[in-house]
């Protein structure tokens, strides 16, 4: 790796810029604090340093300088993240490549995209036909088909299967990623539609049938250590420019749906892809854009999606907009059928998710009945409740009034009752999620004084020079290296700083963690000889007592009085510090 390059361009960029282009930051003393992206939270518990270039999370300990930051937060890869800061400075990094981080998955990622290619030219061939008129006839033309690498499995059992294994690919892996079944092939006379992960590498395939059939629509892939459901939204890299542009993110069921918008030009759009929600999907698609629309099926089934999304939503702390369709429509037939402006005038009329809740209940409600009735008003009530911004508050309370012909201040009495209620209620749950956030693992006098040294060590020269001149060695042997790692680095450059340090140990796995905890432990930077010294007593005095533990089990087991003698006196001058 060409470290002076890394730096270069890591010391002409601020992280504080980065980072705060992307999440609000606000500054206290030295440092800069956010709310933590990498976790739920509504605290700011992301700490950003302008002097040392780096951030740590007090909550979940995420840590790491501008690079790690963007690799992160755009699932981008180093690679990707160097050229993007590159480019942002000025310095031109075209020629210069990083060895390939992921090698462990780089072959699958290969049998992918060969895949790909071999049901491209399926779909192209004589043999794909009749899959290029269904395809047709549902308006999905040959730009749309190269642009979502659509392809077409044969009516064989193994032909993809032979294909790879003769590309040298192995059937345990082939089986493994499930590109194959039993050593066969899983996809037999399908529509071919990859799937791809955050970055947009393919990582699965969803194949649909396209002829009269009694076998299910489509076939995904099954969970494998690429593809994992629920850690993905349909279109994320795509989306990703698309929202920031168009500053808004419409989230759709299926990926037909999606090809289709992409069609009409709405292309800041993901899908779901027929699963629950989890919170993963949800962070992902609260990064996209603070602005959400669902725009799921029409049918009940969508309907119920929406509202229990809405909900994890406004959980979240987020109230999204929705787009209610016609009953018998998704968006791709929407679309289809109606075309691109009575789309884009559907988006612009997406309503607030309270509005289409109370929307929904209301059509359920015969309100002949004056119980129904006064249940509905009081349901409405509870949900009116959930609101912040007041002068929305007073709107809907003034609607609620004239439509139902009730006096103002009744149902403004109630409601100040029950917002009273609410947050008398919401105060235990907060204290209990407080709790639970400080649970912290304990560290002990020498775990601490290890770290201390080291933070010592990457914010001062020479402390590294004291460490080396006392010869202090740490008694476990994952500290052992991290100082090593110190000392060689500052020795080949010169200089450290622990940004700069970061990327150097960011893929060696076993340092690391400990490099982690050491920037995400709230250490003092500045220190003087005699304090160092002190901590150079902590570490020896663990170191003695950890051998003296040592010797005194090895005397235990020891049958030989001499030897039991020599190690006795081993451990007796070892006690009086010798
Ligand atoms: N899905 C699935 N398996 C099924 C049905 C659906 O995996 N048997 C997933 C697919 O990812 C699909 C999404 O759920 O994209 C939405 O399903 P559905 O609305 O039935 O599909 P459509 O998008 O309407 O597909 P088409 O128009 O081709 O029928
Ligand atoms: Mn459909």
């Amino acid at each position: 790796m060409n470290n002076d390059l890394i730096n270069t361009i890591r010391s002409k960029v601020d992280i504080i810029d980065i980072i705060g282009d992307r999440i609000p930051l606000v500054s206290k003393g030295k440092n800069y604090f956010g709310i933590c992206p990498f976790h739920e939270d509504s605290n700011p518990s992301l700490c950003v340093s302008r002097d040392k270039q780096i951030y740590t999370c007090f909550s979940c300990h995420a840590t790491g300088n501008v690079y790690t930051f963007l690799m992160e937060y755009e699932h981008i890869n180093f690679q990707e993240a160097l050229v993007y800061l590159g480019e942002l400075v000025g310095v031109d990094v075209s020629s210069f490549s990083v060895p390939k981080k992921n090698n462990k998955y780089s072959k699958f990622y290969e049998a992918y995209s060969f895949s790909v290619k071999y049901f491209q030219n399926n779909l192209s061939s004589s043999l794909g036909r009749k899959a290029r008129e269904y395809l047709i006839s549902r308006g999905i033309d040959e730009s749309v088909i190269k642009e979502f690498e659509i392809g077409l499995s044969l009516d064989q059992k193994d032909d993809l299967t032979q294909l790879l294994l003769q590309k040298q690919f192995d059937i345990v892996n082939l089986n493994l990623i499930g590109l194959s079944f039993d050593d066969r092939d899983i996809y037999c006379n399908r529509v071919m539609f990859p799937l791809y992960d955050l970055t947009g590498k393919v990582v699965a395939f969803s194949g649909r049938i396209y002829e009269n059939s009694d076998q299910s629509k489509y076939i995904n892939t099954k969970e494998t250590p690429l593809f994992k459901k629920g850690e993905l939204l349909y279109h994320y890299h795509i989306a990703r420019e698309e929202c920031r542009s168009q500053n808004s993110v419409i989230v759709m069921e299926g990926f037909m749906d999606v090809i289709r918008a992409s069609t009409i030009g709405v292309r800041n759009t993901v899908a779901l892809m027929g699963t629950a929600l989890t919170s993963e999907q949800i962070s992902l698609i609260k990064r996209l854009s603070p602005h959400i629309i669902f725009c799921l099926d029409g049918d009940d089934a969508g309907v119920h999606a929406t509202i229990r999304n809405g909900e994890l939503f406004f959980q979240h702390g987020i109230e999204i907009k929705v787009i209610r369709l016609p009953k018998e429509d998704d968006p791709d037939t929407f679309i289809f059928q109606q075309g691109k402006d009575k789309f884009l005038s559907l988006i612009d009329s997406c309503i607030p998710f309270q509005e289409f809740k109370l929307n929904q209940l209301k059509e359920q409600v015969n309100f002949q009945d004056d119980v129904e009735k006064s249940e509905y008003i009081h349901t409405v009530l509870g949900e009116i409740v959930k609101l912040t911004d007041e002068i929305r508050i007073e709107i809907l309370l003034k609607k609620l009034a004239k439509e139902f012909d009730i006096g103002y201040n009744t149902l403004e009495k109630r409601f100040q009752e029950l917002k009273h209620e609410r947050e008398s209620e919401k105060l235990i749950p907060q204290q209990h999620v407080h709790l639970v956030q400080q649970k912290v693992v304990r560290k002990n006098k020498y775990e601490k004084a290890v770290e201390q040294i080291f933070y010592f060590m990457l914010c001062n020269d020479w402390v590294i020079s004291q460490v080396e001149k006392e010869k202090l060695v740490f008694p476990n042997e994952k500290s052992r290296i991290l100082c090593s790692e110190i000392i060689y680095y500052y020795q080949k450059f010169g200089n450290i700083t622990v940004a700069d340090f970061y990327t150097y140990v960011q893929d060696k796995e076993d340092i690391l963690d400990l490099v982690n905890q050491v920037l995400a432990g709230n250490y003092r930077d500045v220190t003087t000889k005699e304090e160092l010294f002190e901590y150079f007593h902590v570490i020896r005095d663990y170191g003695r007592c950890q051998e003296i533990k040592r010797l005194t089990n090895l005397m235990k087991k020891e049958i030989d009085p001499l030897e039991q003698a020599k190690i006795s006196e081993k451990i007796r001058k070892l006690r009086i510090g010798e």
